[in-house]
């Protein structure tokens, strides 16, 4: 029927929700992530979906017949997934490890499942009907959130990779021998302009005494000093919080433009958290990432856009992957 279940697995929810062709998501749901165990990752997912899939029925047929659903399931993953759905790594949900997710989750459910990276879905979510809709075959989207994802789409395709692990743009490497990563290595563009590296750069510059007097931020104990909270007091004018946003921003415009560089994108998606940030993020961003293209006065400079599908885009991207095919 063109109607999907889309999961989105990150490292703190599992949201999930009912897909229709037209991207709209109905009956959402969410549990807290339980841990990187492989078996209880599967439970919650299984369990989420079987909650859904018993809730719904397909809409009354002319013949007023209406009979439960086998929706198929596309699921998107924090972590590299190789091109049989496995989960290989995820740098921020310890311990999920070389994991047969696609695999497992087709058996338990008896439906057609399809397991993707978490950004590659967002960018097929947005590329299809979200900001990047217009914008021809190619577009490259970063997630700025618990981590920073990559997905790119060219010539009207998702880029998988020999493997299916590409487009892994939060660990481009901004900074060599820099602030360390969830991953493993130094300098990662995910350790300087993630949601967890925003709050991390406020606790520092809280620390360091850089900010202006007033700033919110300085009250906070370092425990509140998240991606969420700098978003917030951004929004409400701290001149604080837009420094920090400005700083974070900065690094991602230096990864943005290797991305460019390599790339030439339509156009350059901004989602997770770091659309919520806004300007006062994507501003800074886009200034650094220009003056770092090569023959930047002599090209086109691909616009830097906030995401439309927020926190919905994984879910659509997902389960618009599988039905597309
Ligand atoms: C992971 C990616 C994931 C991103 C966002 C990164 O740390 O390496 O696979 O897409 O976080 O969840
Ligand atoms: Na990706
Ligand atoms: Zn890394």
């Amino acid at each position: 029927s063109g109607t999907a279940v889309g999961v989105d697995i990150g490292g703190t929810k599992i949201a999930a929700g009912i897909v229709s062709p037209d991207g709209s998501v109905s009956m959402h749901s969410r549990v807290g992530t339980p841990s990187g165990d492989p078996v209880r990752m599967a439970d919650a997912v299984v369990e989420l979906v079987q909650s859904l899939g018993a809730a719904w029925t397909e809409p009354a047929t002319s013949t007023g017949a209406v009979r439960p659903a086998a929706l198929p399931v596309g699921v998107g993953a924090a972590g590299i997934v190789d091109r049989d759905g496995r989960v290989r790594f995820s740098p921020n949900v310890p311990g999920w490890l070389d994991h047969p997710l696609q695999e497992q989750l087709s058996e338990r459910l008896d439906a057609p499942v399809a397991v993707e990276n978490d950004a590659n879905a967002a960018a097929w979510g947005e590329f299809r009907v979200g900001a990047a809709r217009g914008a021809g075959r190619s577009a490259a989207l970063l997630t700025v959130g618990t981590g920073v994802g990559g997905g790119i789409v060219e010539d009207g395709r998702l880029i998988r990779g020999a493997n299916g692990l590409a487009a892994e743009l939060g660990h481009l490497i901004v900074a060599e021998g820099g602030v360390k990563c969830e991953c493993g290595n130094r300098g990662c563009l995910e350790s300087y302009a993630s949601g967890t590296a925003i709050g991390r750069t406020a606790r520092d510059r809280v620390r360091d005494g850089s900010l202006p007097p007033d700033s919110e931020l300085i009250a906070l104990e370092p425990d509140e000093l998240t991606g969420v909270a700098v978003t917030r007091a951004s929004q409400r004018g701290d001149e604080g919080a837009q420094a920090v946003l400005a700083e974070c921003g900065s690094w991602l415009g230096v990864g943005l433009a290797n991305v460019v560089n390599a790339l030439d994108p339509e156009v350059v998606v901004v989602g997770g958290g770091g659309a919520q940030a806004g300007e006062p993020l994507l501003a800074p961003a886009r200034a650094a990432c220009e003056e770092r293209l090569v023959g930047r006065d002599y090209r086109r400079v691909p616009p830097v856009v906030p995401a439309e599908l927020g926190e919905d885009a994984g879910i659509i991207g997902a389960a618009m992957l599988l039905l597309d095919g």
